[in-house]
Parts: C-alpha cells; sequence; structure tokens
C-alpha cells in the first residue's frame, strides 16, 4: 500500500472561527501537497458513516452531531510518509494535551470541536478519500 497520502478534513468549529486559511497554511509549510480538495458538508448520515469505528464510544452522537453541524473542507494530501508526518503536524487528539505548535494546538477549542482530522493508517487514508472523491477528482 502507498505510503505518501493521507486524508484530512478541516473541522466545523475551525471553518466557523475562520481558520480554513491558517491551517492550509500550516499544511503547505509542513510539506503536504494537496492532491484533491474540496468546501463540502457531512449530512449527520454520511457523518455516522464516516466515525462508524467510533459507534459504540459514549462520545459517537455528540461527534456525529458536531461533524454535521456545519461546512467542513475534504482534502487529500501528499508527502513521504503522509499519515505518521501529518499526526504529528495536527498534535494530539485533545489540543489542551497538543504540543505547542501543531495544529490543533493552534486553532481547536475542545476534544470534540479539534479543527482537523488525519487518519490513523495508510489503509485508512485511501478508504477516507475515496469516501468524498472518485478517481478522477484525484490528482
Ligand atoms: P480518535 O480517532 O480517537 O482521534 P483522532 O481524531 O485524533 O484520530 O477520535 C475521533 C474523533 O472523535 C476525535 O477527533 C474527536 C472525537 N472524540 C471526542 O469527541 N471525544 C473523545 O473522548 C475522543 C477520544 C474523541
Amino acid at each position: 500500500m502507498e505510503n505518501n497520502k493521507t486524508f484530512t478534513m478541516i473541522k466545523p468549529d475551525a471553518v466557523r472561527n475562520g481558520h480554513i486559511g491558517g491551517i492550509l497554511d500550516q499544511i503547505l509549510k509542513g510539506g503536504f501537497k494537496i492532491s484533491a480538495m474540496k468546501y463540502t458538508y457531512l449530512t449527520p448520515e454520511k457523518a455516522g458513516e464516516f466515525y462508524e469505528v467510533h459507534k459504540e464510544r459514549p462520545f459517537y452522537k455528540d461527534l456525529v452531531g458536531f461533524m454535521s453541524s456545519g461546512p467542513i473542507v475534504a482534502a487529500i494530501l501528499e508527502k513521504d510518509n503522509a499519515v505518521a508526518d501529518f499526526r504529528t503536524l495536527i498534535g494530539a487528539t485533545d489540543p489542551s494535551k497538543a504540543e505547542v505548535g501543531t495544529i490543533r494546538q493552534l486553532f481547536a477549542e475542545s476534544i470534540e470541536a479539534n479543527a482537523v482530522h488525519g487518519s490513523d493508517s495508510d489503509e485508512n487514508a485511501a478508504i477516507e478519500g475515496s469516501f468524498f472523491f472518485s478517481a478522477f477528482e484525484k490528482f
């Protein structure tokens, strides 16, 4: 499996708070190339499907409500070692525990409204990218 792609979303909190530009700036400065990108939204059904792995977790219902609460930016990013390097760039799930200078430390509100998604494996990066983009939309 290729290891040079990851999938990200700029989540509704960050879009609402005017951080699309700031986050894209950090992504590009981090050495990632954008291979696909769209400004879109998740319906509650689609958000539920995207986060299905978490459906037994106590935070699932709120997470689905939050992720469908407004527009998002979805993107496929390219760089060597993309999944691991992007998770380093975004920082810990809980922004209060994220390293200084990471995207979540800079832009997130809370553990739920944590500004960005980053895939956790090459396999999930491919699945998540295909959730939003058809083959002809991926450069
Ligand atoms: P997870 O996959 O554990 O984190 P990450 O996004 O860093 O890979 O969780 C997915 C999302 O679920 C997370 O970004 C925010 C939300 N979430 C909560 O709302 N509460 C929680 O306690 C956890 C662990 C996650």
